[in-house]
């Protein structure tokens, strides 16, 4: 369970829905001008961004990574279309499927689901650091060898996961792996090959 709630844009942006609301309404309230802006609201000062383009500044695979960018562009969006980090899918870009899962400071999250400006100050890694120079990982040659795979759209996110899965549980039982593995769908069905995949590399026994 603790492992899903790592994925919950709230639990990751470090911005709340109670936060949300409240800058949507002020949002709603003040003029649309470029560039950040500070309006008080509630008893307390509010950063208003946008909606125009702002700075922003992601810490991406261990480099620095500047972009001029809308302040509702998610982090999914920012990786693809302005950093050229196509690893991370775009399939129901809602936060139901895990095709998008990248690690935030460590821990899974939907990157659909997490606003780019929101990541910054966070260490972004993304499918594209889990290989070994131009080598599949040992993980991604074992999703090869367990033959879990058949389009490939979830299989980046798969990867991710089940990388910080094994991390956290290292001698998982085969439910261990369908319950830590449940925030990530494959429409192809490849689930018996995926969960082999995590078996064989955490050296786990079926149960
Ligand atoms: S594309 Fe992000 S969860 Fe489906
Ligand atoms: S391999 Fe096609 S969705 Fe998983």
């Amino acid at each position: 369970m603790k492992d899903d709630d790592a994925r919950k844009p709230e639990a990751t942006s470090g911005v709340s829905r109670r936060d949300f609301m409240k800058i949507s309404a002020v949002t709603a309230a003040v003029p649309l001008v470029l560039g950040p802006k500070v309006v008080h609201a509630a008893g307390e000062d509010v950063a208003v961004h946008g909606p125009g383009k702002v700075p922003v500044a992601l810490n991406v695979n261990g480099k620095k990574l500047n972009a001029q960018l809308e302040p509702r562009v998610t982090l999914l969006d920012a990786l693809r279309e302005q950093f050229d980090l196509t690893g991370a899918k775009r399939v129901c870009d809602r936060g139901a499927c895990g095709a998008c899962t990248v690690l935030l400071d460590g821990k899974p999250v939907y990157a659909c689901s997490v606003l780019a400006i929101d990541a910054q100050g966070a260490k972004i890694t993304t499918i594209e650091a889990l290989a070994e120079a131009d080598k599949l990982s040992p993980l991604m040659q074992a999703f090869v060898e367990h033959d879990a795979q058949q389009c490939g759209f979830c299989t980046p996110g798969f990867v991710v996961a089940t990388t910080y899965f094994l991390k956290q549980h290292p001698t998982p039982s085969a439910d261990d792996i369908r319950r830590g593995l449940n925030g990530n769908y494959c429409r192809c069905g490849t689930y018996d090959g995926i969960r082999a995949v995590a078996l064989a590399q955490a050296g786990g026994k079926q149960s």
